[in-house]
Protein backbone atom coordinates (compact mmCIF):
# COMPACT_ATOMS: atom_id res chain seq x y z
CA UNK A 1 0.00 0.00 0.00
CA UNK A 2 1.30 3.69 -1.03
CA UNK A 3 2.67 5.80 1.69
CA UNK A 4 1.58 9.31 1.76
CA UNK A 5 2.87 12.09 3.47
CA UNK A 6 -0.32 13.80 5.33
CA UNK A 7 -0.43 17.55 7.08
CA UNK A 8 -1.80 16.62 10.17
CA UNK A 9 -1.87 20.27 11.88
CA UNK A 10 -0.21 23.63 11.04
CA UNK A 11 1.17 26.54 13.25
CA UNK A 12 1.95 29.90 12.79
CA UNK A 13 4.48 32.69 14.75
CA UNK A 14 5.20 36.65 14.03
CA UNK A 15 7.44 38.75 16.16
CA UNK A 16 5.33 41.31 18.58
CA UNK A 17 6.71 44.35 16.72
CA UNK A 18 4.14 45.38 13.72
CA UNK A 19 5.37 48.04 11.49
CA UNK A 20 3.27 50.02 9.00
CA UNK A 21 4.32 51.50 5.79
CA UNK A 22 3.76 54.60 7.26
CA UNK A 23 5.66 54.25 10.02
CA UNK A 24 8.76 52.71 7.32
CA UNK A 25 7.93 56.30 5.64
CA UNK A 26 9.80 58.16 8.78
CA UNK A 27 12.72 56.77 8.30
CA UNK A 28 13.08 55.13 4.74
CA UNK A 29 12.73 57.35 1.85
CA UNK A 30 9.16 55.95 0.46
CA UNK A 31 5.74 56.18 0.88
CA UNK A 32 2.88 54.24 1.74
CA UNK A 33 1.07 54.79 -2.01
CA UNK A 34 4.76 53.54 -3.65
CA UNK A 35 4.80 50.48 -1.21
CA UNK A 36 1.19 49.39 -1.76
CA UNK A 37 0.52 50.15 -5.46
CA UNK A 38 3.66 48.42 -6.54
CA UNK A 39 3.74 45.50 -3.84
CA UNK A 40 0.78 45.17 -2.14
CA UNK A 41 2.56 45.31 1.49
CA UNK A 42 0.60 47.37 4.44
CA UNK A 43 2.64 45.87 7.47
CA UNK A 44 5.12 43.78 8.29
CA UNK A 45 6.40 42.08 11.65
CA UNK A 46 10.27 42.70 12.68
CA UNK A 47 11.62 40.51 15.59
CA UNK A 48 12.71 42.45 18.48
CA UNK A 49 15.06 41.28 21.60
CA UNK A 50 14.80 38.06 22.07
CA UNK A 51 13.28 37.22 18.93
CA UNK A 52 15.14 34.74 16.28
CA UNK A 53 14.16 32.51 13.53
CA UNK A 54 15.03 29.57 16.00
CA UNK A 55 12.38 31.34 18.89
CA UNK A 56 9.82 31.79 16.04
CA UNK A 57 10.69 28.01 14.50
CA UNK A 58 9.95 27.18 17.96
CA UNK A 59 6.91 28.83 18.66
CA UNK A 60 5.29 27.89 15.15
CA UNK A 61 6.16 24.51 15.80
CA UNK A 62 4.47 24.57 19.32
CA UNK A 63 1.30 25.49 17.64
CA UNK A 64 1.38 23.21 14.64
CA UNK A 65 1.68 20.03 16.97
CA UNK A 66 -1.07 21.46 19.58
CA UNK A 67 -3.14 21.33 16.23
CA UNK A 68 -1.82 17.93 14.89
CA UNK A 69 -2.38 16.96 18.72
CA UNK A 70 0.85 15.24 18.74
CA UNK A 71 3.41 15.25 21.50
CA UNK A 72 7.02 16.36 20.89
CA UNK A 73 8.50 13.25 21.24
CA UNK A 74 6.75 11.10 18.59
CA UNK A 75 8.80 14.10 16.25
CA UNK A 76 11.69 11.66 14.41
CA UNK A 77 12.23 14.46 11.71
CA UNK A 78 12.73 18.17 12.14
CA UNK A 79 13.42 19.80 8.15
CA UNK A 80 13.87 23.52 9.10
CA UNK A 81 14.00 26.11 5.83
CA UNK A 82 15.75 29.72 6.17
CA UNK A 83 18.03 31.66 4.81
CA UNK A 84 18.88 33.45 8.59
CA UNK A 85 19.94 31.15 10.64
CA UNK A 86 20.62 31.50 14.52
CA UNK A 87 24.38 30.66 14.26
CA UNK A 88 26.14 29.52 10.87
CA UNK A 89 26.05 26.61 12.37
CA UNK A 90 24.98 24.42 14.26
CA UNK A 91 21.33 24.11 11.94
CA UNK A 92 18.69 26.36 13.59
CA UNK A 93 16.81 22.75 13.11
CA UNK A 94 18.56 21.32 16.31
CA UNK A 95 18.13 25.03 18.44
CA UNK A 96 14.59 24.11 17.92
CA UNK A 97 14.59 20.31 18.59
CA UNK A 98 16.46 21.02 21.60
CA UNK A 99 13.47 23.93 22.71
CA UNK A 100 11.19 21.15 22.02
CA UNK A 101 12.55 18.63 24.59
CA UNK A 102 13.04 16.29 21.83
CA UNK A 103 16.19 14.02 22.88
CA UNK A 104 16.71 12.18 19.38
CA UNK A 105 15.45 12.94 15.91
CA UNK A 106 16.99 14.01 12.51
CA UNK A 107 16.99 17.49 12.41
CA UNK A 108 18.75 19.80 9.62
CA UNK A 109 18.43 23.03 8.08
CA UNK A 110 17.85 23.46 4.34
CA UNK A 111 18.61 26.54 2.71
CA UNK A 112 16.31 27.34 -0.94
CA UNK A 113 15.83 31.19 0.44
CA UNK A 114 12.15 32.17 -1.01
CA UNK A 115 11.47 28.41 -1.99
CA UNK A 116 13.19 26.68 1.22
CA UNK A 117 9.70 25.52 2.76
CA UNK A 118 9.13 23.74 -0.74
CA UNK A 119 12.31 22.48 -0.83
CA UNK A 120 11.63 21.30 3.21
CA UNK A 121 8.64 19.59 2.27
CA UNK A 122 10.01 17.82 -0.68
CA UNK A 123 12.62 16.29 1.56
CA UNK A 124 10.51 15.36 4.41
CA UNK A 125 7.82 14.11 1.95
CA UNK A 126 10.87 11.81 0.50
CA UNK A 127 11.90 10.34 3.41
CA UNK A 128 8.48 9.76 4.63
CA UNK A 129 7.30 7.97 1.56
CA UNK A 130 10.55 5.73 1.74
CA UNK A 131 10.02 4.97 5.77
CA UNK A 132 13.12 6.91 6.84
CA UNK A 133 10.69 8.96 9.59
CA UNK A 134 6.99 8.84 10.30
CA UNK A 135 6.36 12.28 11.68
CA UNK A 136 8.04 15.19 10.70
CA UNK A 137 8.27 18.82 11.48
CA UNK A 138 8.85 21.02 8.69
CA UNK A 139 9.20 24.50 9.31
CA UNK A 140 9.68 27.98 7.16
CA UNK A 141 11.11 30.51 9.62
CA UNK A 142 13.46 33.88 9.10
CA UNK A 143 14.62 37.20 10.59
CA UNK A 144 15.17 38.71 7.16
CA UNK A 145 15.34 42.13 8.53
CA UNK A 146 18.51 41.37 10.14
CA UNK A 147 19.88 41.10 7.18
CA UNK A 148 18.70 43.82 5.20
CA UNK A 149 20.06 47.30 4.49
CA UNK A 150 17.57 49.89 5.69
CA UNK A 151 18.86 52.73 3.30
CA UNK A 152 18.31 50.80 0.08
CA UNK A 153 14.29 51.43 -0.10
CA UNK A 154 14.28 49.15 -3.04
CA UNK A 155 14.23 46.06 -0.77
CA UNK A 156 14.18 47.05 3.53
CA UNK A 157 10.57 48.05 2.50
CA UNK A 158 9.80 44.66 0.98
CA UNK A 159 10.52 41.92 3.71
CA UNK A 160 9.40 40.65 7.02
CA UNK A 161 9.93 38.32 9.70
CA UNK A 162 8.16 35.21 11.24
CA UNK A 163 7.59 31.57 10.92
CA UNK A 164 5.46 28.43 9.73
CA UNK A 165 5.57 24.83 10.47
CA UNK A 166 3.36 21.92 9.53
CA UNK A 167 3.32 18.52 10.97
CA UNK A 168 3.52 15.71 8.78
CA UNK A 169 2.95 12.13 8.99
CA UNK A 170 3.07 9.15 7.49
CA UNK A 171 -0.98 7.73 6.11
CA UNK A 172 -1.10 4.10 4.79
CA UNK A 173 -3.26 3.99 1.63
CA UNK A 174 -4.68 7.67 2.58
CA UNK A 175 -6.16 9.41 -0.62
CA UNK A 176 -4.86 12.88 1.39
CA UNK A 177 -1.83 14.14 1.70
CA UNK A 178 1.20 15.41 -0.94
CA UNK A 179 0.28 14.27 -4.33
CA UNK A 180 3.54 15.89 -6.50
CA UNK A 181 6.04 18.33 -5.81
CA UNK A 182 8.39 20.06 -8.82
CA UNK A 183 11.52 21.83 -7.61
CA UNK A 184 14.01 23.59 -10.25
CA UNK A 185 17.27 25.79 -9.75
CA UNK A 186 19.37 27.69 -12.18
CA UNK A 187 22.26 28.96 -10.32
CA UNK A 188 23.03 31.42 -13.12
CA UNK A 189 20.87 34.07 -11.84
CA UNK A 190 22.93 34.61 -8.34
CA UNK A 191 23.50 38.17 -8.80
CA UNK A 192 19.78 39.23 -9.35
CA UNK A 193 19.08 38.18 -6.30
CA UNK A 194 21.59 37.70 -3.20
CA UNK A 195 23.16 38.31 -0.34
CA UNK A 196 26.76 40.10 -0.36
CA UNK A 197 28.56 38.55 2.30
CA UNK A 198 29.06 35.02 3.95
CA UNK A 199 31.56 32.82 6.16
CA UNK A 200 33.69 31.56 3.47
CA UNK A 201 33.95 34.98 1.09
CA UNK A 202 33.55 37.72 3.27
CA UNK A 203 33.47 36.30 6.86
CA UNK A 204 30.63 38.31 6.92
CA UNK A 205 27.05 38.09 6.98
CA UNK A 206 26.03 40.52 4.53
CA UNK A 207 22.97 42.28 2.63
CA UNK A 208 20.01 41.34 1.00
CA UNK A 209 20.85 42.64 -2.64
CA UNK A 210 18.06 42.89 -5.29
CA UNK A 211 17.38 43.25 -8.78
CA UNK A 212 13.89 43.67 -8.40
CA UNK A 213 12.11 44.36 -12.19
CA UNK A 214 14.00 41.19 -13.55
CA UNK A 215 13.60 38.75 -10.62
CA UNK A 216 9.83 39.93 -11.28
CA UNK A 217 10.12 38.90 -14.47
CA UNK A 218 12.04 35.72 -13.75
CA UNK A 219 9.23 34.55 -10.77
CA UNK A 220 5.92 35.06 -12.83
CA UNK A 221 7.53 32.68 -15.89
CA UNK A 222 8.74 29.80 -13.89
CA UNK A 223 6.39 29.84 -11.41
CA UNK A 224 3.68 29.38 -14.31
CA UNK A 225 5.78 26.49 -15.75
CA UNK A 226 6.12 24.61 -12.60
CA UNK A 227 2.98 24.88 -11.55
CA UNK A 228 1.65 23.54 -14.98
CA UNK A 229 4.38 20.78 -14.72
CA UNK A 230 2.92 19.91 -10.94
CA UNK A 231 -0.81 19.97 -12.00
CA UNK A 232 0.49 17.16 -15.11
CA UNK A 233 2.33 15.35 -12.48
CA UNK A 234 -0.56 15.11 -9.81
CA UNK A 235 -2.72 14.81 -12.85
CA UNK A 236 -5.08 17.26 -12.18
CA UNK A 237 -6.42 20.05 -14.09
CA UNK A 238 -6.58 24.01 -12.71
CA UNK A 239 -9.73 24.02 -12.34
CA UNK A 240 -10.04 20.96 -9.55
CA UNK A 241 -7.40 23.29 -7.14
CA UNK A 242 -9.48 25.03 -4.69
CA UNK A 243 -6.98 26.85 -3.09
CA UNK A 244 -3.14 28.19 -4.14
CA UNK A 245 -0.93 29.18 -1.81
CA UNK A 246 1.75 31.30 -2.98
CA UNK A 247 5.17 32.86 -2.09
CA UNK A 248 3.98 36.19 -0.98
CA UNK A 249 6.18 38.12 -3.02
CA UNK A 250 4.10 40.93 -3.96
CA UNK A 251 0.79 40.69 -4.85
CA UNK A 252 1.06 41.65 -8.81
CA UNK A 253 3.27 38.73 -9.15
CA UNK A 254 0.05 36.59 -7.36
CA UNK A 255 -2.47 37.82 -9.32
CA UNK A 256 -0.47 37.37 -12.75
CA UNK A 257 0.66 33.09 -12.07
CA UNK A 258 -3.13 32.56 -11.02
CA UNK A 259 -4.43 34.52 -13.81
CA UNK A 260 -1.80 32.35 -15.83
CA UNK A 261 -3.39 29.38 -14.61
CA UNK A 262 -7.29 30.78 -14.58
CA UNK A 263 -7.87 30.55 -11.22
CA UNK A 264 -10.36 33.29 -9.82
CA UNK A 265 -8.32 35.77 -7.46
CA UNK A 266 -11.21 33.89 -4.61
CA UNK A 267 -9.03 30.95 -4.75
CA UNK A 268 -5.68 32.81 -4.21
CA UNK A 269 -4.24 32.88 -0.41
CA UNK A 270 -3.07 36.29 0.00
CA UNK A 271 -1.33 37.98 3.18
CA UNK A 272 1.54 39.64 1.80
CA UNK A 273 -0.73 42.60 2.61
CA UNK A 274 0.00 41.78 6.46
CA UNK A 275 3.33 39.98 6.66
CA UNK A 276 5.15 41.39 3.51
CA UNK A 277 7.68 39.13 1.60
CA UNK A 278 8.87 36.65 4.61
CA UNK A 279 10.98 34.29 2.39
CA UNK A 280 10.60 30.55 3.37
CA UNK A 281 8.03 31.26 5.95
CA UNK A 282 5.55 32.73 3.60
CA UNK A 283 3.97 29.63 2.49
CA UNK A 284 3.66 27.80 5.48
CA UNK A 285 2.74 31.18 7.58
CA UNK A 286 -0.11 31.63 4.79
CA UNK A 287 -1.05 28.09 4.48
CA UNK A 288 -1.48 28.59 8.29
CA UNK A 289 -3.68 31.43 7.73
CA UNK A 290 -6.10 29.71 5.60
CA UNK A 291 -6.37 26.92 7.52
CA UNK A 292 -7.11 28.59 10.59
CA UNK A 293 -9.90 30.98 9.73
CA UNK A 294 -11.65 28.14 8.17
CA UNK A 295 -11.03 27.91 4.25
CA UNK A 296 -8.92 25.68 3.48
CA UNK A 297 -10.91 22.73 4.80
CA UNK A 298 -10.19 18.80 5.25
CA UNK A 299 -10.49 16.69 1.68
CA UNK A 300 -9.39 20.56 -0.36
CA UNK A 301 -7.00 20.47 -2.86
CA UNK A 302 -4.24 22.89 -2.47
CA UNK A 303 -1.36 24.09 -4.38
CA UNK A 304 1.69 25.51 -2.97
CA UNK A 305 4.50 27.88 -5.32
CA UNK A 306 7.75 29.57 -4.16
CA UNK A 307 10.39 31.29 -6.20
CA UNK A 308 13.45 32.85 -4.93
CA UNK A 309 17.28 33.30 -4.84
CA UNK A 310 19.18 30.71 -6.42
CA UNK A 311 17.19 30.64 -8.51
CA UNK A 312 15.21 28.25 -6.77
CA UNK A 313 11.48 27.54 -7.58
CA UNK A 314 8.88 24.83 -6.88
CA UNK A 315 5.40 23.70 -6.75
CA UNK A 316 3.96 21.15 -4.66
CA UNK A 317 -0.06 19.86 -4.83
CA UNK A 318 -1.49 17.70 -1.31
CA UNK A 319 -4.99 17.22 -0.65
CA UNK A 320 -5.47 18.72 2.99
O1 LIG B 1 11.00 36.64 -2.75
C1 LIG B 1 11.93 36.52 -3.76
C2 LIG B 1 11.39 36.98 -5.01
N1 LIG B 1 11.33 38.42 -5.04
C3 LIG B 1 10.46 38.96 -5.81
O2 LIG B 1 9.68 38.27 -6.40
C4 LIG B 1 10.47 40.46 -5.98
C5 LIG B 1 10.21 40.76 -7.42
N2 LIG B 1 10.22 42.18 -7.74
C6 LIG B 1 9.27 43.04 -7.32
O3 LIG B 1 8.39 42.68 -6.57
C7 LIG B 1 9.30 44.45 -7.87
O4 LIG B 1 10.23 44.51 -8.92
C8 LIG B 1 9.66 45.52 -6.81
C9 LIG B 1 8.49 45.68 -5.85
C10 LIG B 1 10.90 45.11 -6.05
C11 LIG B 1 9.91 46.88 -7.46
O5 LIG B 1 8.79 47.26 -8.25
P1 LIG B 1 9.02 47.81 -9.76
O6 LIG B 1 7.70 48.21 -10.24
O7 LIG B 1 9.78 46.74 -10.49
O8 LIG B 1 9.88 49.11 -9.50
P2 LIG B 1 11.38 49.46 -9.96
O9 LIG B 1 12.37 48.65 -9.20
O10 LIG B 1 11.46 49.40 -11.44
O11 LIG B 1 11.47 50.96 -9.47
C12 LIG B 1 10.60 51.97 -9.99
C13 LIG B 1 10.90 53.28 -9.32
C14 LIG B 1 12.40 53.64 -9.36
O12 LIG B 1 12.48 55.02 -9.58
P3 LIG B 1 12.81 55.61 -11.04
O13 LIG B 1 14.13 55.01 -11.42
O14 LIG B 1 11.67 55.15 -11.92
O15 LIG B 1 12.84 57.09 -10.82
C15 LIG B 1 12.87 53.36 -7.96
O16 LIG B 1 13.96 54.16 -7.57
O17 LIG B 1 10.55 53.23 -7.92
C16 LIG B 1 11.67 53.68 -7.13
N3 LIG B 1 11.63 52.99 -5.86
C17 LIG B 1 10.95 53.43 -4.79
N4 LIG B 1 10.20 54.53 -4.59
C18 LIG B 1 9.64 54.69 -3.38
C19 LIG B 1 12.20 51.81 -5.55
N5 LIG B 1 11.91 51.46 -4.28
C20 LIG B 1 11.13 52.47 -3.78
C21 LIG B 1 10.51 52.69 -2.55
N6 LIG B 1 9.78 53.79 -2.40
N7 LIG B 1 10.61 51.81 -1.52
Amino acid sequence: MTTRSVILGTGSALPRRCVSNAELAETVDTTDAWIVERTGIRFRYIAGEGETTATLATDAARRALAAAGIAADAVDLIVLATATPDQTFPATATKVQAALGIDDCVAFDVQAVCSGFLYALSVADSMIRTGAARTALVIGAETFSRILDWEDRATCVLFGDGAGAIVLGAEQGSDRGILATRLHADGRHNQLLYVDGGPSTTETVGKVRMRGREVFRHAVVNLAAVMNEVLEQAGVSADAIDWLVPHQANARILDATARKLGLPPEKVVMTVDRHANTSAASVPLALDAAVADGRIRRGDLVMLEAMGGGFTWGASILRY
